[in-house]
């Protein structure tokens, strides 16, 4: 056999490519023999991996960003993010982008500022406001890992936190504004946010966790989900990952990575030297990417689900995280109320049950066929906006 003809049917074999390419001229160039499937981390000729190859994307992404900081702690990329506490904190004060304020660099370890899994929590208290009969017992139980503190963090780099602070979205009359003119929001592509769940974890968990000493309580804790969105597709990419040990880790809701993960399970080759070109230790190879999300349906129209074992537990079988972020928006100030008007999180006729597949026009417009009858602006899909406050 000679070597054009092999690479083409390696190339048939290892990534089942359509008939089509076999007529690329590049098929049998010096390339394609010594180049192997996509799964094994190969160069691809791809110019759009995020949405062509988006579990391959979300592990790139999350390599990047769990980078080394570089600042004298153990700290990684997205740790010297803005926490949205920093940036919807106070709304009379413009945003400060976390160090800028003296001109240095932060370093050592912050002290976390964890709060409880705020989903779970508007669960929680909106399955309470339900007449008795139609709440639903027992889940969200604890708001989190069942008898087990710890919490949540969100944070966004440098390009998401420009935006909002330039366009006046960290306080809810700037969102109200932007509603009044009704233009589109829309996030520059080097855009990224993470939400990240973290627990105290013992010793001996310790080689399994990517952790960090919390100088607020001197606890150890471990880095047990995380969330990562980026604006490289229009609708953001959305990806999910776990600490592998989870108890309830792929169980409601099925995983698949076709990057990340070879057949039987084990890590990928490819994955493997992606995190050791980045310098990233032995801990991270007990992470796993649950999916990854670039579309609301397939391409027959069903739903695509995603979701997380802890930070969507309760409603992770209905979970579509870019049809429920789709419905971020901001409404016209109802007259009396402080509280910004805006979609529900979750179905308002169940708390555990997320909005999934496409979203609804008539969500946004009292007649869909007329732009101007304008309800709710998205917020371009950023549910965190939320926590603006009113200036007066
Ligand atoms: C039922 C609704 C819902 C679903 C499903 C959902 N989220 Fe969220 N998400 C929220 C809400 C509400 C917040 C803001 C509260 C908070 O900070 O936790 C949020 C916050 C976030 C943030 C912080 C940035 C921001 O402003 O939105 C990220 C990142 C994120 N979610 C990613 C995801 C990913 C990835 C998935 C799917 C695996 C997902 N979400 C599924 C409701 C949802």
């Amino acid at each position: 056999m000679n070597k054009f003809t092999k690479s083409l049917i390696l190339i048939v074999a290892g990534s089942g490519v359509l008939i089509g390419s076999l007529t690329m001229p590049s098929a049998g160039g010096p390339h394609a023999a010594s180049q192997p499937a996509a799964r094994d981390g190969a160069q691809t000729s791809d110019g759009d991996p995020a949405i062509n190859e988006p579990d391959r994307f979300a592990w790139t992404v999350f390599v990047e960003i769990n980078k080394a900081a570089n600042n004298g702690s153990k700290d990684r990329v997205w740790e010297k993010w803005a926490p949205d506490e920093d940036v919807y904190g106070n709304p009379n004060r413009a945003p400060i982008w976390p160090g800028a304020a003296t001109g240095l660099q932060e370093t050592g370890p912050r002290p976390k500022t964890l709060r409880p899994i705020t989903q779970l929590q508007i669960a929680s208290e909106e399955n309470q406001r339900l007449p008795r009969r139609r709440r639903q017992r027992g889940r969200p139980a604890g708001l989190f890992l069942p008898a087990q503190a710890g919490g949540e963090e969100v944070r966004m780099n440098r390009a998401t936190f420009d935006f909002i602070v330039s366009n006046n979205l960290w306080y809810v009359e700037g969102q109200e504004a932007a509603f009044a003119r009704g233009t589109k929001i829309n996030f520059p592509v080097e855009a990224k946010e993470i939400k990240a769940i973290w627990r105290p974890i013992t010793d001996a968990e310790k080689p399994r966790f990517y952790w960090q000493l919390n100088p607020a309580d001197n606890k150890v804790y471990g880095l047990v989900a995380i969330h990562i969105i980026t604006k490289d597709i229009p609708n953001w990419t959305w990806a999910t990952f776990e600490q592998m040990d989870n108890p309830n880790h792929c169980k409601e809701m099925k995983c698949k990575d076709d990057f990340g993960l070879k057949p039987d399970g084990s890590v990928s080759a490819g994955l493997l030297k992606m995190m050791q070109d980045a310098g990233l230790g032995p801990e991270w190879q007990y992470y796993r990417l649950n999916g990854a999300q670039v579309d609301f349906t397939d391409s027959t129209g069903r739903p695509t689900l995603l979701g997380n074992s802890i930070i969507e537990d309760g409603f992770v079988t209905t979970s579509s995280c870019i049809t429920c972020h789709a419905r971020a928006t901001i409404g016209q100030r109802i007259p009396g109320q402080s509280r910004a008007n805006r979609l529900s999180v979750f179905k308002s006729t169940s708390p555990l049950i997320s909005d999934n597949g496409t979203p609804d026009p008539r969500w946004y417009y009292a007649d869909p066929s007329r732009p101007q009858t304008l309800k709710y602006l998205q917020l371009d899909f950023l549910w965190s906006m939320f926590r603006a406050k009113r200036r007066s």
